[in-house]
């Protein structure tokens, strides 16, 4: 599944021993494994080889300037949803033309600005948005490629927080009000609207919401064509599965053999915009404990990493499978989750230094028995986890590292408390 495995009943990252690195580097600690990602990412596009997809990656997954070349140069394009993104990406070597700029709230700068690099598609939630563009190209004297994200309210049954695609939800133009916007702009001399963008959660972790999805989705291009408008492409966004315990979700070649025959005889560009499918299992957070304590009625072990590291348990309640990094042969983990059968188990909250009670990576995990000064590792960190970091309590920012082989380079440095104050110091 990755490339961290236990070797010795010590953890590795490909080739290289994960305390070695925690040594060099310190904890709390991010370590990527190179092998992994680019996996991930070819196994995306053998599955849907069939539509030849555009693979816009989405950026706000994992947005380090290295990670986003390797995948560059594994061929992908990339999906935006601010002008930093936008930026991120054309610093790692993408052509503009090969961005997607998403997001329900661009503001008229940001548009500006995407117009001049000469982002090459822009996906649009509301009619405003849709008027804003159309007169910043006017405005700007381009021509621009525009999809509009349509809520096909569809169910994704994923976390209420993370569901995008209902009715209720922020997200995308009712279908009704899509066919009067592609019908109004049919003839727009500096805004080519012939795409529809659809993203319903994230994780999606069945198929079946994508299929609804498809037919709504096709039969409104059927609908339109009736109408004359004709849209050559669709968008189908992020949000495809993957593993943060076992079989929790199904392999993406699942998905796309779901997915790939409902286009057959359709002439259509298709994009994919996967995030946490290429990167979640890429990354692991590294931490070490720094006081175990026995309360009246749970343990705690008490870790140098925070809701400031890893928020996703903290906001969505998300599960991460955490294992120590050397816990000896006999204590090997099988698999990730969270029922292990290992002798002498002790359950135990894992929780930061913050000082918030929704400061915790893991609630009642059953452990070997864990002590001060013990590494352990939380998987599947490699999505919205380095991304979704703060500076709350004045903590600076864990390290990013990339191994790739036997090899570990820094690819974010542990941030300093110079960097803490630079914003407020010297005005
Ligand atoms: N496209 C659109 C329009 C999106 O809104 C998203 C994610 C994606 C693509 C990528 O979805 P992915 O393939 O990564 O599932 N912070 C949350 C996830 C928020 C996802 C937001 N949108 C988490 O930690 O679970």
């Amino acid at each position: 599944m990755d490339a961290f495995s236990y070797v010795g009943g010590v953890l590795h990252c490909e080739q290289v021993p994960v305390p070695q690195l925690a040594e060099q580097f310190g904890t709390p600690l991010y370590v990527y494994s190179q092998a992994t990602l680019e996996t991930a990412y070819d196994r995306m596009a053998g599955a849907f080889a069939a539509l030849s997809p555009k693979i816009c990656f989405s950026i706000k997954s994992c947005h380090n300037l290295h990670m986003l070349r390797l995948l560059h140069s594994r061929g992908a394009a990339f999906d935006a949803v601010s002008i930093g993104e936008v930026r991120r990406a054309i610093e790692a070597g993408a052509d503009a033309a090969d961005i997607v700029f998403a997001g329900v709230g661009k503001t008229r700068t940001e548009i500006d600005e995407a117009l001049q690099l000469g982002v090459g598609c822009f996906n649009v939630e509301s009619s405003e948005e849709l008027a804003a563009l159309a007169d910043a190209a006017t405005v700007n004297g381009k021509t621009t490629t525009a999809a509009l994200r349509v809520n096909p309210d569809v169910d994704a049954k994923t976390h209420p927080y993370t569901t995008t695609g209902k009715k209720e939800n922020k997200f995308g133009i009712d279908i009704d009000e899509a066919r009067t916007l592609f019908s109004q702009y049919r003839k727009h001399p500096h805004l080519q609207l012939n795409g529809i963008h659809v993203h319903i959660g994230s994780p999606v972790n069945t198929v079946a919401p994508y299929v609804e999805t498809v037919q709504r989705t096709l039969a409104l291009i059927d609908a339109l064509a009736k109408d004359g408008i004709n849209i050559a492409l669709l968008n189908l966004g992020g949000g495809w599965g993957t593993c943060y315990q076992d079989s929790d979700a199904p392999p993406i070649e699942d998905y796309a053999a779901a997915i790939v025959p409902l286009f057959a005889e359709r002439n259509l560009a298709i994009h994919l915009e996967p995030g946490r499918s290429i990167t979640a299992n890429a990354g692991i957070l590294v931490t070490r404990v720094t006081y175990c304590k026995q309360a009246r009625t749970r343990k705690f072990a008490i870790v140098d990493a925070a809701m400031t590291d890893l928020i996703r348990p903290a906001l969505y309640d998300a599960y991460h499978f955490i294992w120590p990094v050397a816990p000896g042969n006999d204590q090997t983990p099988k698999g990730r989750t969270p029922d292990q059968a290992i002798p002498n188990a002790e359950t135990v909250d894992i929780v930061g230094p913050v000082c918030e009670s929704s400061d915790f990576l893991a609630k009642g995990r059953s452990l070997p028995p864990l002590a001060a000064g013990d590494l352990i590792a939380v998987f599947s960190a490699g999505a919205y986890g380095a991304v979704m970091t703060s500076q709350y309590n004045s903590r600076p920012r864990a390290p990013e590292v990339l191994v790739y082989g036997s090899r570990a380079r820094v690819i974010r440095r542990r941030e300093t408390y110079d960097d803490l104050v630079a914003a407020e110091r010297d005005i």
